[in-house]
């Protein structure tokens, strides 16, 4: 008895690890948005936003050793989470308790009729943005501040795009 147990047991863990191996966890967008993207890209204004001279341009002199680290680690972790979602076979637009929205916000449901509609096309989005997240690392680690001050819009308009095709059409 105990044996057909044991081995029963092993047929269900084979099972398990298959099933895991063909279909792999969804990527949940709105939790990467809350936990990963957000903060990390927040953590880069905080450096750039107190950078910024009398002019509104951003100053190399205003950005401390600590302040470069800040923006190419957080880099680093907005080109982590947009490259896993470049590499996702499916989508999930959040974890059923975090899919509730306020009336005013687009919903779940709509954004994972879009997610379902043009997988490929969110990909693109997502490798877009990882590069251009991978590029801002690499500026911060040189302290190339002219780069810097170009390539903060872009990153601003990469968010903006994936944004008016997978959330508000409208932004
Ligand atoms: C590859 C596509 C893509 C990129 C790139 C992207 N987002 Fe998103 N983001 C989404 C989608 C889809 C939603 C809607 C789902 C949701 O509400 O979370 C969203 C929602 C959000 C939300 C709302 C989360 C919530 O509470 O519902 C925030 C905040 C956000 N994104 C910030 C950003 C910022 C900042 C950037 C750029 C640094 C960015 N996103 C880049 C796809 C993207």
């Amino acid at each position: 008895m105990r044996a057909i147990l044991a081995i029963s047991c092993l047929a269900l863990l084979a099972s398990a690890s298959a099933a895991g191996s063909q279909d792999p966890a969804p990527v949940d967008v709105r939790h990467a948005m809350q936990a990963e993207v957000n903060p990390a890209i927040v953590a880069i204004w905080d450096v750039t936003n107190e950078a910024l001279d009398d002019n509104g341009n951003i100053s190399p002199a205003l950005i401390a050793d600590a302040g470069w680290t800040q923006i190419a680690d957080n880099a680093a972790r907005l080109a982590e989470s947009t490259e896993r979602m470049a590499a996702a076979d499916r989508f999930i637009a959040a974890s059923p308790g975090n899919w509730a929205t306020e009336d005013y916000e687009v919903s779940m449901d709509v954004v994972q009729a879009s997610l379902d509609a043009q997988p490929a096309a969110y990909r693109a989005f997502a490798a877009a943005f990882a590069a251009k997240a991978r590029e801002l690392e690499t500026v911060a680690r040189a302290r190339d501040a002219a780069r810097l001050a170009e390539i903060m819009p872009e990153m601003d308009g990469a968010c903006a795009g994936c944004h008016s095709a997978f959330w508000y059409p409208e932004a």
